[in-house]
């Protein structure tokens, strides 16, 4: 899919399909056409109107329909899509009905299409979830499909049906909009292809190269220890989750630097788990097992945000960090009652192997804290307690610092990635005392998501600025969104691009 930006407006435009999106205001009047329609509608011979009274449209948020309007018109076909009030638009409401309009494009076989949706904000942000909603919609994973025709015979990998060339109307200055989105889209795409494939491709190996493609093609420095270094710095929490697997723990350190002074350093850590059996705390029916290849979701994020921010190119200097192994079982497994020593010296008494996660991030964040960045921010999809506690939509988060926890919170308003804020009360901190080691690695049932919290906190001790993000949710979905599809969603990457590009 094409996007440009052009001056044309849509009464002059010529093409498969052509897009338009209204507000509830603009049927404020019963019975009349919005204003700026008026000329288009007596143009395609009242096509718009006869739409509109059909499908009864109010310009609703999700709402939207196409018809086909003639042969000899100027447009074949228009596609309508609602924006709900305008007052409470935002750029989500824009990325949902630019998703929508794609969709009924796809259906209707447009290869051409001509789209104008009202700007909300500023038309820098509107054409960029414009691009983001069209593209993450018509998003599509075939890669590891043997048959290229599907079942009505037609062949899959032919895309002449979907719209190819989409032209942004009235918007002639914002080419750089439509780069920066496809920027991103090009960050969230490799996060869902890294957190959809299964967890024979996607392992620590193949997940350590890939770190190292993006870092070649986009000019960045790359670190992986291997583990005979992260035995050197003493990293016993990482390399005890690691110790059952076949397959050797990569332990990911990816710099970017601007070509000038960095105005700040900052790093991202991302959970690193490419399966999780839950180690010899085994997963057992109904715990989502045959799910948990998404349990990288983290660092997919992080090698997301990475290449997406490498194209974007703020002045701050970004340290891109993930701890990758598998949490495996077998006669050399860590074993429930094992103490490890993490690289900051802490003990660690593992009383649930399936609480590896953290184990992980431990030694992640202590490397993370000696960079000497001023914040750090960590996503992993830590614990089913924080799934049950806000659902797929939503990520829980826990912040040190009020002013870092009032970016994320401003960069998911802008994102659309959605977030709530979860309490550090460092009194839970009592139900993973351990009476043996310094601490255990899980609590009781109660508060799950805020213990596993309050010991990923006990790793960050310089930084001054440290949130910890648990993505268990919106890392993976049963049910397809807006413009999620069923499954990966590549959750975090935008979250992160605009938590980076504003701080
Ligand atoms: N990777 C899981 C958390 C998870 C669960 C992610 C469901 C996505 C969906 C994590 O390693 C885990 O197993 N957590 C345990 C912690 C418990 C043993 C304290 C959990 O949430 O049950
Ligand atoms: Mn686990
Ligand atoms: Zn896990």
């Amino acid at each position: 899919m094409d996007f440009q930006a052009i001056a044309t407006a849509p009464i002059d435009w010529t093409g498969d399909g052509l897009v338009l999106g209204l507000f509830e205001e603009d049927f404020a009047e019963a019975g009349t056409l919005p204003e700026p329609l008026t000329a288009l509608d007596e143009m395609l011979d009242g096509a718009i109107a006869d739409l509109i009274t059909e499908i009864k449209f109010k310009g609703k948020a999700h709402s939207g329909a196409a018809s086909r309007v003639g042969r000899h018109t100027p447009v074949k076909k228009l596609i309508l899509v609602g924006l709900g009030k305008g007052e409470k638009a935002d750029s989500e409401a824009v990325r949902q009905a630019a998703a929508k309009a794609a969709k009924l494009a796809k259906a209707q076989k447009c290869a051409t299409l001509g789209v104008a949706l009202p700007t909300v904000g500023d038309g820098a942000t509107t054409v960029q979830a414009i691009v983001e909603g069209m593209g993450l919609a018509l998003y599509e994973d075939k890669r590891f499909k043997s048959k290229s025709k599907d079942e009505e015979g037609n062949d899959q990998n032919d895309e002449s049906g979907y719209p190819q060339t989409v032209s942004l109307l009235d918007a002639a200055d914002q080419t750089a909009s439509i780069a920066r989105a496809e920027q991103i889209l090009s960050g969230v795409v490799l996060a869902r292809q890294l957190v959809a494939a299964p967890p024979n491709e996607v392992t620590p190996i193949t997940l350590a190269e890939t770190a190292a493609a993006i870092a070649a093609e986009y000019g960045m420095e790359l670190t992986i220890l291997e583990k005979e270094e992260c035995e050197k710095r003493g990293m016993g929490a990482f390399l005890g989750v690691a110790v059952a697997s076949d397959l050797p723990p990569k332990f990911i350190h990816m710099i970017y630097k601007p070509e000038g002074t960095a105005r700040k350093k900052l790093a991202i850590v991302g959970k690193g788990l490419t399966f999780d059996s839950g180690g010899l705390n085994l997963k057992g029916p109904g715990s989502g097992i045959e799910t948990m290849k998404m349990d990288m979701g983290g660092a997919a994020a992080t090698l997301g945000a990475a290449k997406a921010l490498a194209q974007l190119k703020p002045d701050v200097e970004l340290h891109f960090i993930s701890a990758v192994t598998e949490n495996m079982i077998s006669g050399h497994a860590m074993r429930p009652g094992d103490i490890l020593t993490a690289s900051n010296g802490k003990t660690i008494e593992v009383n649930n192997t399936d609480a590896e996660g953290r184990l992980t991030l431990a030694d992640a964040l202590v490397y993370a804290d000696a960079l000497g960045v001023d914040a750090i921010v960590d996503l992993a999809t830590l614990t089913g307690a924080c799934l049950v506690a806000l659902g797929n939509d939503i990520a829980g988060y826990w912040s040190i610092d009020d002013d870092l926890a009032a970016e994320l919170k401003a960069a998911a308003q802008s994102s659309g990635e959605k977030l709530w804020q979860m309490p550090l009360e460092q009194s839970y901190f009592e139900g993973i005392k351990s009476p043996i080691a310094d601490m255990k690695n899980t609590g009781p049932r109660p508060a799950g998501s805020i213990t596993a919290a309050l010991f990923l906190k006990e790793f960050v001790k310089k930084t001054k600025a440290w949130a910890h993000i648990d993505i268990a949710g919106p890392a993976w979905t049963s049910k397809a969104g807006a413009y999620t599809p069923v499954g990966a969603t590549g959750y975090g990457v935008r979250l992160l691009v605009d938590w980076v590009m504003a701080a």
